[in-house]
C-alpha cells in the first residue's frame, strides 16, 4: 500500500523548488520534502533569500514552508520515509564521450536511481520530473528491479511544462498535466495516484494520462515545436529586413489564423534558456541513433537558425556602426535569457557579448536580476566587461545600446535623458522589439529593430 500523505522530491532547482512549493500550498494534507546534494541551495531555500527569482514564489514558499514543505540535504532519510518520489535533477547536454554535444548526460539521474535503490525498504512510485530521452524509464526500471529486498518500484513519467518567469502561474493553472505509465494494472494504478494529487487543484479534463514512452517523448517534442516557432519567425525577420516587410505585422497576420495561434511568434535575438537547445540536440541524437538522419537534420536546423540569428545581430551592429566597434562602449540591456528570471543559462546575451568583445568593444552589462552570473558565464573576459545595475549609468558615454532581454523596465526609461548622455551618433539595437522605435528616432537615435527597416539619421 503506497502512503500518499508524503512526497519526496530529489533536486531543488528551477523545477523541483517551485513545483513542490505549489504542491505543498495546494495540498496541505500532504507533507512535501525537497532534498538536494547542494547544501548552499538548500540553505537558501530555508532562508529569506530564495535561490531563484520567480514572480510569486516567495509568497507560495512562505505559506507552506515549515508547515508541510521542508527543504533538506537528508536524501537517504527522505527516500526511506516517502513512497512517492519525484526526481527533478538536472539532465544537461553531455560534454564528453559518446554523444558529446548532443545526448543528455544522465549521470545525475542514474545516481539518483541508485540512491533510491540503496535506501528504499518498501514499495515506491518513482516519478520522472526531469526531461529525459524517450525510454529512460526502461533503464531506470532495470536498475531498480535489481533490488534484493523485493521492493516494488513503479516508474511514472510526469514531465514539467512550466516556463521560467511564469512558473507559479503555469503550475497553478497548467494547460495540461501529463502522466505516463505502463498500460498494466500496476502502471495504471500508479498513474492514478499521481493524477489524484494534481486533481486537488487542476481540473480533471486537463490531466492527460498516456503510456510511458508517449509522455517522455511529448516533453522533448513540445520544446522542439516551441523552439521551431521562434526559429521560423527569426528566419523571416531577416527576410523582412531586406524586403521592407515588418516582422511584427507578419507575425500578427499569421498568428490570427487559429490553426497557428498568436503566441511564441516574437522575433528575438535568439532563444536561450537551459532547455530548448539541450532538448532539441537530444532529440537529434535519438533520431540519429535510430538511423533517422533526415529527421535529425530537420530538427538540428532549428538550433542552427538560432545561432545564426545571434551572429546576424552582431554583424548588423558592426555594419551599421561603420564596421568597427573597437574601443566603443556598448551597453547590453539585459543578461537573463528572458524577462522575470535571473537565469542566464544559454542566454543570447552571452554569445552577443562574446562576439562584441572579440571585436574589441567595451561591453557594459545591466540587468535587474542576473548580474550575479556575468563573471561565471564569461570567465575568460575578466575586466573587459563592466557590470552596472543602473541602466542610465550603463548607457552613459556609450555609442550603442543593445536590448537583450525583454524586461519591462527597459520600455519605460527616459530615453531623451539617455540620449543626452551618450556618444554621437547614438545607436539602439532592439534585440527584442520592445521599444518605441519611432519615438527613439525622433529623440535622435539611429534605431535598428529585428525584422524592420532601420530608422537612421546617419
Ligand atoms: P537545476 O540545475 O536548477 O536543478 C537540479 C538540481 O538537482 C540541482 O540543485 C542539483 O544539485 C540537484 N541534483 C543533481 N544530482 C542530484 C542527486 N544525485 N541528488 C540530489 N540532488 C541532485 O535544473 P532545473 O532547471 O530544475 O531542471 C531540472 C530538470 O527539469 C531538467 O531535466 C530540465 O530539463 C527539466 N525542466 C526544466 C525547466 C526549467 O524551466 N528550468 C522546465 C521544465 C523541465
Ligand atoms: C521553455 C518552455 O516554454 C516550457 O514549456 C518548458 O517547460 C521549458 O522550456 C523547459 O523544458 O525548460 P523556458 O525556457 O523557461 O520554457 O522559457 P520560454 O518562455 O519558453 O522562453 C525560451 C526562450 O525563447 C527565451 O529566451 C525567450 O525570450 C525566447 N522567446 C520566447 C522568443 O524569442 N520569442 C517568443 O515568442 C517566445
Amino acid at each position: 500500500m503506497i502512503d500518499t500523505s508524503r512526497i519526496l522530491c530529489i533536486g531543488a532547482g528551477y523545477v523541483g523548488g517551485p513545483t513542490m512549493a505549489v504542491v505543498a500550498a495546494k495540498c496541505p494534507h500532504i507533507r512535501v520534502d525537497v532534498v538536494d546534494i547542494n547544501e548552499a541551495r538548500i540553505a537558501a531555500w530555508n532562508s529569506a533569500e530564495l535561490p531563484i527569482y520567480e514572480p510569486g514564489l516567495d509568497e507560495v514558499v512562505r505559506a507552506a514552508r515549515g508547515r508541510n514543505l521542508f527543504f533538506s540535504t537528508d536524501i537517504a532519510g527522505g527516500i526511506r520515509d516517502a513512497d512517492i518520489i519525484f526526481v527533478s535533477v538536472n539532465t544537461p547536454t553531455k560534454t564528453f564521450g559518446q554523444g558529446a554535444g548532443y545526448a543528455a548526460d544522465l549521470q545525475h539521474w542514474e545516481k539518483t536511481a541508485r540512491q533510491i535503490l540503496a535506501h528504499a525498504t518498501r514499495d515506491k512510485i518513482v516519478v520522472e520530473k526531469s526531461t529525459l530521452p524517450v525510454r529512460t524509464a526502461q533503464a531506470m526500471e532495470r536498475i531498480l528491479d535489481g533490488n534484493p529486498a523485493g521492493v516494488r518500484f513503479d516508474v511514472v513519467s510526469n514531465p514539467e511544462f512550466l516556463a521560467e518567469g511564469s512558473a507559479i502561474a503555469d503550475l497553478e493553472r497548467p494547460d495540461r498535466v501529463l502522466i505516463g505509465g505502463h498500460d498494466t494494472p500496476a502502471g495504471r494504478a500508479a498513474r492514478r495516484i499521481i493524477a489524484d494529487i494534481y486533481a486537488t487543484w487542476v481540473p480533471r479534463e486537463r490531466i492527460i494520462e498516456s503510456n510511458l514512452w508517449s509522455a517522455e517523448l511529448s516533453k522533448l517534442t513540445a520544446n522542439a515545436f516551441l523552439a521551431q516557432r521562434i526559429s521560423s519567425i527569426n528566419s523571416i525577420s531577416a527576410l523582412c529586413e531586406v524586403t521592407g516587410a515588418d516582422v511584427d505585422e507578419v507575425a500578427y497576420a499569421i498568428g490570427t489564423d487559429s490553426r497557428v495561434g498568436p503566441r511564441f511568434l516574437k522575433a528575438s535575438v535568439g532563444f536561450g534558456g537551459s532547455c530548448f537547445k539541450k532538448d532539441i540536440l537530444n532529440l537529434v541524437y535519438i533520431c540519429r541513433s535510430h538511423g533517422l538522419g533526415e529527421v535529425a537534420d530537420y530538427w538540428e536546423s532549428v538550433v542552427a537558425i538560432n545561432e545564426w540569428q545571434q551572429s546576424r545581430f552582431v554583424r548588423n551592429m558592426l555594419a551599421s556602426m561603420f564596421n568597427t566597434v573597437a574601443g566603443k562602449r556598448i551597453a547590453l540591456f539585459g543578461f537573463a535569457f528572458k524577462a522575470d528570471t535571473g537565469d542566464t543559462r544559454e542566454s543570447a546575451a552571452i554569445g552577443v557579448a562574446r562576439q562584441l568583445l572579440a571585436e574589441r568593444a567595451v561591453v557594459v552589462i545591466t540587468d535587474p536580476k542576473a548580474l550575479g552570473s556575468v563573471r561565471e558565464e564569461l570567465p575568460e573576459e575578466g575586466d573587459r566587461i563592466e557590470c552596472e545595475i543602473d541602466p542610465y549609468r550603463a548607457a552613459r558615454g556609450a555609442h550603442a545600446i543593445a536590448v537583450m532581454t525583454e524586461w519591462r523596465i527597459y520600455r519605460d526609461l527616459d530615453y531623451a535623458r539617455i540620449f543626452a548622455s551618450m556618444e554621437k551618433p547614438a545607436f539602439v539595437f532592439d534585440g527584442r522589439n520592445i521599444l518605441d522605435h519611432k519615438r527613439l528616432h525622433e529623440i535622435g537615435f539611429n534605431v535598428y529593430a529585428l525584422g524592420k527597416a532601420p530608422l537612421r539619421h546617419v
